[in-house]
């Protein structure tokens, strides 16, 4: 049954039992009204309270049924006004989760009784969609409209202490969250509930408001350019102050309509389901990872404490698992030790505020300079710098160091793992844990398996992955793995797009309307432009003089953009210099300002080539920038590198700004549509034979070949045609 019933004393208890999240599909639905029908109308029952089974309330509507005739049936919201109308006082009882319709489901409920570990939240805005069962509507009512607008349109989800702050939850219990949602059920029988009726609330509409909503709209459109669900999130809350409640659910439901039109929910819920997805892959031998009990990760450590260290450190320390942290030098060390602390002080700061005992979450930390001490540790992750023979001698050292059964992971971020796993006696438990920065905040970790890489050790980091609170995708190794290969098309092109006539700031600015958090010269910039040009620098790679003294635009026979050489050969580094392909007020700032200095260069430059200026449309820019990445995607899964598309779109919808909107790189590809994206590849690339990067990737012409299949049809065919390569 997909709810039940049971009498406590005269107190109908409801359960939602819908595993894993009791999402409301329609069976729920259905079994909803009726069970909430049976209660009304049995005199015996005189309040009523509502659960969901296995410790969750509810995550909301079942997103798998949008689009389909599910959907149509019984409505949240036509279900919702009915237990509002309940002449009989209701009382949600919110254990693990109550989001989305969950949370709808329980505003409709007159009170509200969450146990301390629960979190509840609208976040349909992360799926593209706004809350369509009155959300919008009801929950202005109930906690005003400036904390409502910023709970709908950020989506985030928000622990009970911070609820019951908030006025969304009437109590927060610590145990037996449905025995104490009984006793309050009891003890409002006979109360007049209008007052508990959010729809009958009034809500204030004044000149202030008007204001507060312009400005939410002002900055979602900046903050989220070109996703059209928060700006309807704004528009429902609008509707909620201006309009009677009927009306304003009406609203609500046309603004769910037009937004289902526009693509974005269908891309947004591809992107969900992916991350649920990502990174299952089988072992040549026929072995999954999947089927392969993790080890538990009771210790760890991290060997270099620099920008990335320190950042993995407090990872680890905030998923409760002690952590030796490791340096070179006892100065480093201690400049080490200041970062991990501060850093530790803010995350403790947060537990804080979320109702946490100070000291309670944090695993402990404890700084060394002593190899030794790491004898005893079941996982330890090396961030030292990006140098292949300093890596080895870590390795090799802890190799003869660390117990038998202890996983060795590198933080590379592109070096080969198998040559790092050579050295050690082994390299079935040495991998690749790629994070990005900062490693405490971003999301993605690139798993990188190495040819001997065992399942146990891929299940293992991929666990811990999860229980770092980041999305784990598991990659194979090849130079820059996943992420920053797929980068190095993508610059490639905006180069060019300066080199022929553009400047910076029109490249970002095309980028960044098409949603990206950054344009690619925006992100060199953070980044630091010297770390490539030394990298380069150590394999020969920048672009030789020319006869005449110039940079030479050409690198093993390839046509090669200069421009970022002569720029770190200036000094100019990015922001940590300030300056770089933009200027900043000082070494460190933030705000790019376009430099007349670059744009003097550039046009400098073209005079020296003899290169002809020609502008490029958005649209252009765009094209070739977004085209070279996806057609590297495309080399990526021909290689075996990612298993499917959705592992792709989950690195770059987590790890690079992607605009989540739109899917991700390979996503957004299938909506161009294959066949033009080919020609518009083979037609760049036949004029411009000497950039390798943009000739049409033989996946794709295959997929094209085959009739261009959507795209969960291509895990199938990149399996086939991967086969026959
Ligand atoms: N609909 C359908 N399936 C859902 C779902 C939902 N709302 N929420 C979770 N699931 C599924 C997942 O796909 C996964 O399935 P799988 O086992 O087959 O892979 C399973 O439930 C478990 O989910 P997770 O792996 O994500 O488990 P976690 O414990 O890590 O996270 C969660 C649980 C926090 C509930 C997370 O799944 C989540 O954020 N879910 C989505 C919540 C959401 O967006 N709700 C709004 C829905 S839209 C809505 O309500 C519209 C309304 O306004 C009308
Ligand atoms: P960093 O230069 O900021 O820090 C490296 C640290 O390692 C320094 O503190 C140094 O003292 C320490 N170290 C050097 N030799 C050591 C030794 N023998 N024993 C102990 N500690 C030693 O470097 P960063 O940026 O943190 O990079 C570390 C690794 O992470 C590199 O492999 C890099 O490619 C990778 N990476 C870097 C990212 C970034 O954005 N900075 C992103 C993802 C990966």
């Amino acid at each position: 049954m997909a709810a039940s019933r049971r009498l406590v004393q005269s107190v109908a208890v409801i359960t939602i039992n819908h595993p894993p999240v009791n999402a409301l599909s329609s069976s729920v639905r259905h079994a909803l009204v009726e069970e909430f029908g049976e209660a009304t109308k049995d005199p015996k029952v005189e309040a009523i309270v509502l659960s969901g089974s296995n410790g969750n309330f509810s995550a909301g509507a079942d997103i798998r049924e949008f689009g389909t005739s599910a959907v149509k049936t019984v409505s949240l919201e036509d279900l919702n006004s009915t237990i509002e109308a309940s002449k009989k006082p209701v009382v949600a009882a919110i254990e693990g989760v109550a989001l989305g319709g969950g949370l709808e489901l329980a505003l409709a409920c007159h009170y509200r009784v969450a146990n301390i570990k629960s979190r509840v939240g609208l976040p349909e805005v992360l799926i593209g969609i706004l809350p369509a069962a009155g959300g919008t509507q009801r929950l202005p009512r109930l906690i005003g409209v400036p904390a409502a607008v910023d709970v709908i349109v950020r989506g985030r989800h928000i622990p009970a202490t911070e609820a019951l702050k908030l006025g969304i939850v009437d109590e927060v219990v610590q145990d037996n969250t449905i025995d104490k949602a009984v006793q309050l059920a009891r003890k409002t029988i006979g109360r007049p509930l209008d007052k508990r009726r959010l729809s009958i609330h009034p809500i204030a509409n004044n000149l202030y408001m008007q204001d507060l909503l312009d400005s939410a709209e002002a900055k979602a459109k900046k903050q989220f350019r070109g996703a059209k669900a928060p700006l309807a999130c704004i528009e429902a809350v609008r509707a909620a102050v201006h309009l009677p409640f009927h009306k304003g659910v009406e609203k609500e439901r046309q603004l769910f309509l037009s937004l289902w039109a526009t693509g974005q929910p269908q891309a947004q819920q591809y992107a969900f389901f992916s991350e649920r997805e990502a990174g299952k892959w089988t072992h040549p031998s026929g072995g999954r990872w999947e089927t392969v009990e993790p080890q538990r990760v009771r210790t760890a450590a991290v060997i270099g404490l620099g920008t990335m260290g320190r950042g993995i450190v407090t990872s680890l320390s905030k998923a409760n698992i002690p952590v030796i942290a490791m340096e070179q030098d006892a100065k480093q060390l201690e400049i080490g030790k200041k970062a991990v602390n501060s850093l530790l002080e803010r995350e403790a700061e947060k537990l804080k505020q979320q109702g946490f005992a100070p000291e309670g979450k944090l695993g402990t930390v404890h700084f060394t300079l002593n190899f030794g001490e790491l004898k005893e540790v079941d996982l330890i992750i090396e961030a030292v710098y990006e140098n292949m023979e300093l890596k080895k001698e870590i390795f090799r050292k802890l190799s003869s160091v660390c117990k038998a059964d202890a996983f060795l992971c590198t933080n590379t971020s592109g070096l080969n793992i198998d040559e790092i796993a050579s050295v050690t006696n082994r390299p079935r438990q040495v991998i690749g844990t790629h994070f990005f920065s900062p490693a405490n905040i971003m999301r993605l970790l690139e798993v990188v398996r190495g040819q001997h890489t065992s399942l146990a050790t891929i299940a293992t980091s991929m666990h811990l992955g999860k229980v770092l609170g980041k999305v784990a995708v598991l990659v194979g190794n090849c130079p820059l793995f996943v992420g920053n290969r797929m980068l190095g098309p993508y610059l490639e092109q905006a180069n060019f797009l300066i080199e022929e006539g553009c400047y910076p700031e029109e490249v970002d600015q095309a980028m960044e309307e098409f949603g990206f958090a950054m344009g690619p010269f925006r992100m060199m910039d953070l980044a630091g432009l010297d770390v490539g040009w030394r990298s380069r620098m150590e394999k020969g790679l920048t672009g030789s003089k020319a006869p005449e003294g110039l940079p030479a635009r050409q690198r093993q026979g390839s046509r090669y953009s200069p421009l970022a050489d002569i720029l770190c050969e200036s000094g100019r580094f990015g922001q940590k210099t300030g300056k770089g392909w933009y200027q900043y007020d000082k070494p460190g700032g933030r705000n790019a300002v376009p430099d007349p200095w670059v744009n003097d260069f550039l046009r400098k430059f073209r005079n020296t080539y003899q290169i002809q200026q020609r502008s490029s449309s958005p649209e252009q820019i765009v094209e070739r920038c977004v085209y070279a990445l996806a057609n590297e995607g495309f080399r990526i899964l021909e290689d075996g590198i990612a298993s499917c598309p959705e592992d792709i779109d989950v690195i770059y919808n987590n790890g690079y700004g992607w605009p989540k909107h739109r899917g991700g790189p390979m996503y957004y590809a299938s909506t161009v549509g294959l066949p033009k994206m080919l020609e518009v590849l083979e037609n760049y690339s036949n004029a411009n034979p000497d950039v390798p990067s943009m000739k049409p990737a033989f996946m794709l012409k295959k997929l094209v070949a085959v009739g261009g299949p959507p795209i969960k049809e291509w895990r199938t065919q990149v399996g086939k045609l991967a086969n026959k390569l």
